[in-house]
């Protein structure tokens, strides 16, 4: 029922562009907003570089996200690894989980990798509790010092 294939510019779409300027969807992303040209430019961009792999998440045929590893090293083995579910309407329905193990098992037993890393936000609760689901773990730690707070605690 679900299933990945590499995206292609006919997957550009506004329906593809709304779940990005969408605000629920957006909370956690760097990408905030994206026109049927940006994600063409998107999609070209990702199929030409060879550290990257792009497949579009399809129930039934439908496009309904995307997920990513990217950079590749095929040297060191080792991959970062993003994953969008753009179609709110497919939240909590166990595909993210689904998505996860796909790309898990094609990184280890096609790509042969020994690694995936990501990034998550500290408050992306869904996020982080998927990913504990399928067995990441938390082996460093980025801090941050925002300059909102800097200026609060010189103020005193
Ligand atoms: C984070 C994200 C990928 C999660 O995807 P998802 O498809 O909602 O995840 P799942 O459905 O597999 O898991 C979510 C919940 O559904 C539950 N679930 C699993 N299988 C289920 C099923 N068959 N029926 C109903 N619920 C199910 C899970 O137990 C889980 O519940 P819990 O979190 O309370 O334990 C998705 O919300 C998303 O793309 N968000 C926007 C972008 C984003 O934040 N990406 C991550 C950036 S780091």
């Amino acid at each position: 029922m679900i299933q990945l294939r590499k995206l292609t510019l006919k997957n550009a779409t506004k329906e593809y562009c709304n779940w990005l300027n969408d605000k629920e969807v957006n909370r956690y992303l760097e990408t905030r907003k994206a026109t049927i040209n940006s994600l063409k430019k998107f999609i070209n961009d990702k199929n030409k570089k060879k550290d990257c792999l792009l497949f579009g998440i399809f129930h039934k045929e439908k496009h309904i996200g995307n997920v990513k590893l990217e950079p590749i090293n095929y040297k060191e083995k080792t991959a970062e690894l993003g994953i969008l579910i753009g179609n709110k309407g497919y939240w909590n329905k166990g595909y993210g989980t689904k998505v996860m193990n796909l790309i898990i098992n094609h990184a280890f037993n096609n790509l042969k990798l020994d690694k995936i890393t990501l990034g998550v936000k500290a408050n992306n609760k869904n996020a982080i509790k998927l990913y504990e689901r399928v067995k990441f773990k938390t082996n460093t730690l980025r801090m941050e010092l925002v300059r909102t707070s800097h200026k609060q605690r010189s103020a005193k």
